[in-house]
């Protein structure tokens, strides 16, 4: 078999920058199993040297981030059988097509790239004035060129990433030969999932609700949910569609029109709305949890499952490097 020639070869990442939450459930890993069970031939990375790029001062972090990465994956459905998961740091095929496309990359690519402007002064407790930050798009080319992914799930943070990285290919096409095909970018359909105070879910705000939170935290976290900011009292009728726990409800209820209906007449109350979706949450996560449990007793199989995924994975970029070596005239 040819193992580049995949037309549905998927391949998306995530940094191991902290436990995963219900945002990236909803907003990544649903999408990315759906890929799986639809026949793609999905390729899915703990994106453990990009997240060196930011936490290079502590990185003893990351390690530890990686098996609970793991644990989120496989315990949200990734399957090992149909996905080729695994670490990016166990395929070093990468570090190598990152330097040889760093050669090919004009500085001034890197410098206007929005995501860098804006990480720069949003994480400006960080010294990111690096060589490896500014070239953080370079290596994420690498990733996706290593396999010739012909498509890439991300979020809309994420294009002007995918956009380089098309460039890229362009560039490594046009000076070597025709090589590498253009990956276009799924976007993922889920809106923003809010987080407990309503603003964008991330743990650096401290308005997560984890996939590892017991049933106790979510119910206690949502209970302290803010709702309609419009609706004072009881008798108001709400604003469903401004409500982040009905933005909530829309994700786990099979009743969510009736709830809708409930809030916009006043029949429930939010400390109610609320109660009902901590209950319909704690019940779409069961099987979560309890994937995760028996994993977590089973470290050993985790880590052979990506072992595993590095064979796989591998096997492809090995070829892709011998192909680039080639094209680029440093075959030895
Ligand atoms: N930069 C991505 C993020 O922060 C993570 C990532 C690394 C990635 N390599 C990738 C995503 C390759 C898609 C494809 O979310």
């Amino acid at each position: 078999m040819n193992l580049l020639s995949s037309e549905k070869r998927v391949l998306s990442g995530m940094r191991p920058t902290g436990p995963l939450h219900i945002g990236h459930l909803f907003g990544a890993l649903a999408n990315w199993k759906k890929l799986q069970d639809s026949h793609y031939d999905c390729f899915y990375m703990i994106a453990d040297w990009h997240a060196l790029s930011t936490e290079y001062k502590n990185p003893g972090e990351i390690k530890n981030n990686v098996f609970e990465i793991a644990l989120d994956f496989l315990s949200c459905g990734l399957d090992p059988e149909k996905s080729v998961i695994f670490i990016q740091s166990m395929i070093k095929e990468h570090a190598e097509l990152n330097l040889i496309l760093s050669m090919i990359v004009p500085v001034p690519w890197l410098e206007r790239n929005p995501v860098y402007k804006e990480q720069i002064q949003e994480l400006s407790e960080k010294d990111l004035t690096t060589y490896g930050f500014l070239g953080y798009p370079v290596l994420q080319a690498a990733d996706i060129l290593i396999y010739h992914a012909r498509y890439v799930p991300i979020g809309i943070d994420q294009l002007p990433h995918l956009e380089l990285t098309r460039e890229i290919a362009r560039r490594f096409n046009f000076l070597y030969g025709q090589y590498f095909p253009e990956p276009k970018e799924l976007l993922t359909e889920t809106p923003k999932v809010p987080g407990i105070d309503g603003r964008k879910m991330s743990k650096s705000y401290g308005n997560a609700i984890f996939l590892k939170d017991s049933e106790e935290e979510i119910a206690s976290k949502i209970a302290r949910m803010f709702t309609d900011p419009k609706r004072i009292y009881r008798k108001d009728p709400g604003h469903p569609d401004e409500c982040p726990v009905f933005a909530y409800r829309k994700l786990v209820s099979n009743h969510w029109q009736d709830v809708k209906q409930e809030c916009l007449s006043a029949k429930i109350g939010c400390v109610d709305c609320k109660k009902q979706m901590a209950e319909e949450l704690n019940h779409y996560l069961i099987p979560v949890r309890e994937k995760r449990k028996i994993l977590e007793k089973n470290p050993e199989q985790v880590w052979e499952i990506l072992k595993k995924g590095q064979r796989k994975a591998q096997s492809v970029a090995q070829q892709t490097m011998e192909n680039v070596r080639k094209l680029v005239g440093l075959e030895l």
